[in-house]
């Protein structure tokens, strides 16, 4: 049986990738992708979720809107280095036909809440943004928190942060929120920069979408290869950019992709290392670990996996 599986994407152009990685996936169901801020605004990563699920045919995936910006700020603006890396839209300036389906009128966080008590143990929560909608979820109700199984792109452990020396980018959106998700719930596997930056795209990958013809291939090139361009500034010594938010969802497929620490983990809220995902001092001697967190991948294997499941439902656009 297929694992039910929910995609909290701030979409972004790695963002898409995992969604796409979803689609093209047989061993998951997704039942459901809930927009959040951070890459773009709320609504246009709302957009572009609608957009891509359209072009991928598959508009009966319901789309839910989070919240617009952290519980602790008034507002969000993205910010530039996030639009350098993703475009003004998000996208890498690909464009897509405006979407015909809407955004749900339930909520993203009563939607995840319903989710958890209807699937329990048979459903995995992937956020790949801010954890501002999740932890608003484990505010909500203490038995989520419980019950949730969330594997989640963001932090980093033993390598330095890329926005800040000490933060990960969506850590750094909302450092509260993935602190509550990290004391609070049961079960979260961290999927950071300690493995995503191991696991690099090049322009010869998408040149395979290009050859494609299709429209999904040209999208897929198109906003990837804009990426790309922007890691050639932002991460030169890199060779190509990092796969963060898919590794994620490839690992909902296939836990044995990755290597796990296991740890209980908070976030360093305040001070010149806010943001900084780090062992919990005060649980450290707990024989309970609530968090795993992901030091080594098989590059090679999810490369493969990822060009195959890419690839195949390119195709078929
Ligand atoms: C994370 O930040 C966002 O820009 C990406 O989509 C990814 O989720 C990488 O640090
Ligand atoms: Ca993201």
């Amino acid at each position: 049986m297929a694992r039910k599986i929910i995609l909290d994407l701030d979409t972004g152009i790695d963002d898409a990738l995992a969604l796409a990685y979803a689609l093209g996936s047989p061993e998951l169901d997704l039942i459901g992708v809930t927009g959040t801020y951070g890459n773009v605004l709320v609504d246009t990563g709302v957009r572009n979720a609608l957009a891509i699920l359209e072009l991928f045919g598959r508009p009966d995936v319901p789309v839910f809107a989070g919240p617009p910006h952290a519980s602790d700020r008034d507002g969000f603006e993205v910010l530039e280095i996030s639009e350098f890396i993703h475009g003004t839209n998000g996208i890498g300036e690909a464009v897509l036909p405006e979407p015909t389906g809407q955004v749900q009128k339930e909520g993203a966080v009563d939607f995840l809440l319903r989710s958890v008590r209807d699937h329990g143990d048979d459903l995995v929560i992937v956020p790949t943004g801010p954890s501002t909608t999740i932890a608003a979820a484990v505010e909500a109700d203490d038995t989520f928190a419980e019950n949730v199984h969330i594997i989640m792109m963001g932090g980093a452990l033993s390598v330095p942060g890329n926005v800040r020396p000490w933060a990960e980018a969506n850590i750094n959106q909302d450092p509260a929120a993935t602190d509550l998700l990290f004391r609070r719930a049961h079960d979260v596997t961290m999927i950071g920069l300690d493995v995503t930056l191991q696991t690099l795209l090049t322009t010869e990958h998408t040149a395979k979408w290009r050859e494609l013809g299709t429209p999904g291939g040209d999208f897929l090139a198109d906003a990837t290869d804009y990426y790309i361009t922007a890691y050639e500034t932002t991460a030169p010594h890199l060779g190509g950019c990092g796969l963060h938010d898919p590794l994620a969802v490839a690992v909902a497929v296939d836990p044995t992709l990755v290597d796990l620490f296991h740890t209980n983990l908070k976030v360093d809220t305040e001070g010149e290392t806010r943001g900084r995902t780090i062992a919990d001092e005060t649980r450290l001697n707990d024989p309970v670990k609530t968090a795993h967190v992901a030091l080594g991948v098989d590059a090679e294997r999810f490369l493969g996996e990822f060009m195959t499941r890419l690839t195949r439902i390119a195709e078929n656009t």
